[in-house]
């Protein structure tokens, strides 16, 4: 149980909201490049320098970044991890990172309605806010892809049997990197990326420089539509804990009549053998009413959109993997 003093640390809201605007101001990128005079810093970032300063001496405070002198500061070793590829990348305010921070401010409501609050804050639902929001919805594809998520894992098959494996079906399979380095690691695998029509138009280049853009189709759907028939592998990666058990199960009940009768489902992300993960399933909960499902909860759903489970355990770099098959 945390005492007095760190619920009070636990609570400062300070902290978060300077990490995300120094990030979103590239105060870390300007430092790297030599810039520590804050005036300076100001300039190149478009900021008022007393706030910046009052800002980055917070931020000292708490570990982050150094001040040598009055006026003066520079990144130690947490700042640098301002400047690395990867979740942080979500801090942006002016991008997705920014949606995701406001939306907290609906927690409250979502614990007394339990219903996503995303509306509440921004007017629309999540996903038609993305819609809504062309440079919103490139934020939101880029944090998912390399940038923000780095190279995915493509160990997704549990017994990593390949070898039956013809075509791999990557339902909302984003900009297509998992897709591409699946493909990459097996080069007798054809694949099919299923995603929003303005996601799968930005998969190109990422399957260009794969180098596995002659194995590709893409279809541009939704993929509450009939899926394209005839893959191996229907993969769902990160992809059913964005939605209620409902939509869930609908999605579930495509990737089975899709793979029917001889292919498989694999699911990656969002379901764990044990207690479902909390962190990512609160903000789920305020964006738009996902959730992360233990295994049981996962098998029942499966169970009642015409799946088997068929395996189930971590792949050796400790993710969870469920695999599935329409059930006869
Ligand atoms: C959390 S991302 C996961 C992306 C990718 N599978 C990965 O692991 O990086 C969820 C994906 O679902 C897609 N998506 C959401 N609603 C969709 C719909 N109705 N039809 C097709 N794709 C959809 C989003 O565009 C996004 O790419």
């Amino acid at each position: 149980m945390p005492g007095k003093a760190n619920v009070a640390a636990l609570s400062d809201l300070a902290t978060p909201w300077s990490l995300r605007v120094v990030a979103t101001l590239g105060v870390a990128e300007q430092m790297a490049g030599g810039i520590e005079e804050v005036g300076e810093l100001a300039t190149k970032t478009g900021s008022d320098a007393e706030s910046l300063a009052r800002v980055l001496r917070h931020l000292v405070g708490q570990g982050v970044f150094e001040e040598p002198g009055e006026g003066r500061f520079r990144l130690n070793e947490a700042a640098r991890v301002l400047l690395e590829p990867g979740p942080l990348r979500g801090f942006d305010l002016d991008g997705h990172g920014g949606r995701i921070a406001g939306a907290w401010s609906g927690l409250l409501s979502a614990v007394r309605t339990g219903k996503p609050t995303y509306e509440t804050v921004y007017g629309r639902p999540f996903w038609e806010d993305l819609e809504a929001n062309p440079q919103l919805a490139a934020s939101y594809d880029s944090l998912m892809g390399y940038e923000g998520a780095g190279v995915p894992d493509p160990d997704v098959l549990l017994h990593d049997d390949w070898s039956s494996v013809r075509r791999v079906v990557d339902v909302g399979g984003g900009t297509g990197g998992m897709l591409a380095e699946i493909l990459k690691a097996h080069p007798h695998v054809q694949g099919t990326l299923v995603d929003l029509p303005r996601t799968v138009e930005r998969s190109g280049e990422i399957f260009e420089a794969a180098g596995v853009a002659d194995r590709v189709q893409v279809s541009g759907q939704s993929f509450f539509d009939p899926l394209p028939p005839g893959g191996d592998v229907y993969l769902l990666a990160r992809v059913l804990l964005d939605w209620s058990d409902e939509p869930a199960t609908q999605l579930l009940r495509g990737c089975a009549e899709a793979a029917a009768p001889n292919g498989r489902v694999v699911v990656v992300g969002g379901v764990s053998a044990g207690a479902a993960a909390s962190r990512a399933g609160l903000l789920l909960m305020v964006l738009n009413g996902g959730r992360t499902r233990n295994f049981t909860q996962f098998t029942a759903m499966a169970a009642a959109a015409g799946l088997k489970v068929t395996a189930s355990g971590e792949n050796a770099r400790g993710r969870f993997v469920v695999e599935a098959t329409p059930q006869s």
